[in-house]
């Protein structure tokens, strides 16, 4: 599964992507979701916290004859966030969709993570979403409208075979949250919706998680985590991609408070 084809699903719409870089070269969830949502006619703000990685993907959708501007801020620094807020609407005035892509990990479990490493994953992956909501549901709200999706992961709902503490409960408190926000901005027409990925084939995974597979082969890894999808491999961030492009769109006009799973099957595995 690759780039998808284009449509004017999110024609008009303007989207915020936090996250939007790659933690290394090639496609990450959320590089691929904002070109996908640039595919679809949406205008992209991409932040990360890497300039040149969001500038990668804005020349990524440049390339596709798409419109964004790159945006650097730290998720966790809320005057960084207030700034990139006010140059979105300085900029377009609006914002329809606020994509939370952006997350960090550990692995480990209670006696290997330190308090350190545990309070900077709390803080990039949960109280990132409470900053951001206080800048962006003020816009929303005097729209009327708007639709935000967040990304978690299987592992903030089932042990996923190897300790993960910190992130896995970091992962479980973003999609209340998410269900959190749902409810309460429902009649203001704000939809809030979870995409719930479970082992993706993105370059972060080669660089920090392969090793808990295999040590000492990337390859034997990547066997191993494709060996334990029911469908026989892990997903591409165009499959988590196009969770989200729905999502985000009017097509999931009547969808708010919805854990969309994308994981080839792996989370009925051992129900
Ligand atoms: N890859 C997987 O198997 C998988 C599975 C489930 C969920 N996820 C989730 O999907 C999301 C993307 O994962 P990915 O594998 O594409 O990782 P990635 O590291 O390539 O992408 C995350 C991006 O967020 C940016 N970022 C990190 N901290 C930031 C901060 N404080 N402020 C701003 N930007 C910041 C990084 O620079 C990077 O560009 C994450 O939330 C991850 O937890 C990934």
């Amino acid at each position: 599964m690759t780039m998808p084809e284009p449509t004017h699903r999110l024609a008009g719409k303007i989207v915020l992507v936090a996250g939007a870089g790659s933690s290394a070269p090639g496609w990450s969830i959320g590089r691929a979701c904002a070109v996908a949502m640039a595919r679809h006619g949406a205008t992209i703000a991409a932040l990360d916290f890497d300039r040149t990685a969001a500038e990668d993907t804005v020349r990524e959708i440049e390339q596709i004859g798409g419109r964004a501007i790159a945006l650097q801020a730290d998720v966790g620094d809320a005057d960084a966030m207030a700034d990139v807020v006010n140059q979105v609407i300085a900029e377009w005035g609006r914002i329809d969709v606020f994509h939370a892509n952006a997350g960090i990990s550990k692995t480990g479990g209670p006696e290997d993570i330190s308090m350190e490493d545990w309070h900077r994953i709390q803080h990039v992956n949960v109280d990132s979403l409470l900053i951001a909501s206080k800048l962006i549901l003020p816009h929303m709200r005097r729209q009327r409208a708007g639709s935000i999706v967040t990304v978690a992961s299987v592992a903030g709902l089932r042990y996923i075979g190897y300790p993960h503490l910190a992130y896995s409960v970091s992962k479980a408190a973003l999609i209340h949250f998410t269900r959190m926000l749902a409810q309460q901005y429902a009649a203001d027409g704000i939809r809030a919706n979870v995409v719930i990925p479970g082992l993706i084939d993105t370059p972060r995974i080669q660089k920090n998680v392969a090793h808990m597979f295999d040590a000492a082969s990337l390859d034997n890894a990547r066997a191993a985590r494709d060996k334990q999808v029911p469908m026989g491999r892990m997903g591409t961030p165009w499959e988590v991609a196009n969770a989200v492009v729905f999502l985000a769109s009017d097509e999931a006009s009547y969808i708010t408070g919805a854990e969309l799973v994308v994981d080839g099957g792996i989370t009925g595995k051992y129900v």
